[in-house]
């Protein structure tokens, strides 16, 4: 038995990039994987390397700022593979170019806003409800250390969507913890916490499987591997932690 076997996995904007890498490892995880982007070209790509490694996958097209598409896919999805159990929110970019906040264009602003955290909240919602009727799921966003670390050159509108799907994502496992997860953690020293503590993500990330910065990589690879163990049963306690992949650059 794999990790993921047989698990219902889509991972947005896994046409290309880390997302690609992602889908590769889920498939070769045992996982059915919807593969997603909006070039045919290079999803038909993907679904091919993953089925010639005995993987199983479909590809999936929808623009990520627009929910019709995404209501559509996951209804796609949902005939050819089954309800989505584990969704990697990967999609996005920066849309504007680094640079003073009065240089910023208003197109760049609302680009990076929209492809990023409006793309996350849009699939998350359609997701979303299935998962809770089910009562199990597992949810993934990415984001990014631009969202982490102030900087000068930072690119403000990308930094300020991927904060905002930092928050997004802790504010949604406050919400749906209770739907999925056990509600207590016991484990010694944990113990006297009760239910609330146990479900903090900082006591959630003390176990012999931590990651830290100096323990991965920042490349596709650091994510992916870690991106499995988020995306299994084993990880149900892991739940609404900020994870950084940035090789000690970036450690709050
Ligand atoms: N690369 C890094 O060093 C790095 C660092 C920190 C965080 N990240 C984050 O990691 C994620 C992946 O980055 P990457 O470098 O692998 O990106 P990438 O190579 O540019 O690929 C982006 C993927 O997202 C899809 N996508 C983007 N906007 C979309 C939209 N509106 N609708 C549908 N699909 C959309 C693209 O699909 P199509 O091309 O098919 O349209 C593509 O599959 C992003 O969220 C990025 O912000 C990356």
């Amino acid at each position: 038995m794999s990790r993921l076997d047989n698990k219902v996995a889509l991972v947005t904007g896994s046409s290309r990039g880390i997302g690609a890498a992602i889908a590769r490892l889920f498939a070769e995880n045992g996982a059915k994987v919807a593969v997603h982007g909006r070039d045919v070209t290079a999803l038909s790509a993907v679904r091919e390397t993953i089925e010639r490694s005995r993987g199983r996958a479909i590809q999936v097209l929808a623009d990520m700022t627009k929910f019709d598409e995404i209501e559509a896919m996951r209804h796609q999805i949902e005939r050819e593979l089954g309800p989505v159990e584990i969704l990697v929110a990967n999609a996005g970019g920066s849309y504007s170019p680094p640079g003073p906040l009065e240089a910023t264009t208003e197109e760049g602003w609302h680009a990076s806003v929209e492809g990023n955290l409006t793309a996350t909240f849009l699939t998350i919602k359609s997701i979303l409800p299935g998962m809770k009727e089910r009562k199990a799921g597992n949810i993934i966003t990415i984001s990014s250390s631009a969202g982490r670390r102030p900087h000068p050159r930072s690119p403000i509108p990308y930094a300020a969507a991927k904060a905002g799907i930092e928050i997004l994502t802790q504010d949604l496992a406050a919400q749906v913890g209770p739907y999925g997860n056990p509600r207590e953690l016991h484990r010694p020293g944990n113990d006297s916490h009760g239910p609330q503590q146990g479900a903090h993500p900082r006591n959630a990330t003390t176990g012999p499987d931590r990651c830290t910065p100096d323990s991965t990589t920042r490349n596709a690879r650091g994510y992916c591997t870690r991106g499995s163990l988020f995306a299994s049963d084993e990880a149900r306690w892991i739940t609404g932690i900020v994870l950084d992949v940035a090789g000690g650059a970036t450690m709050v």
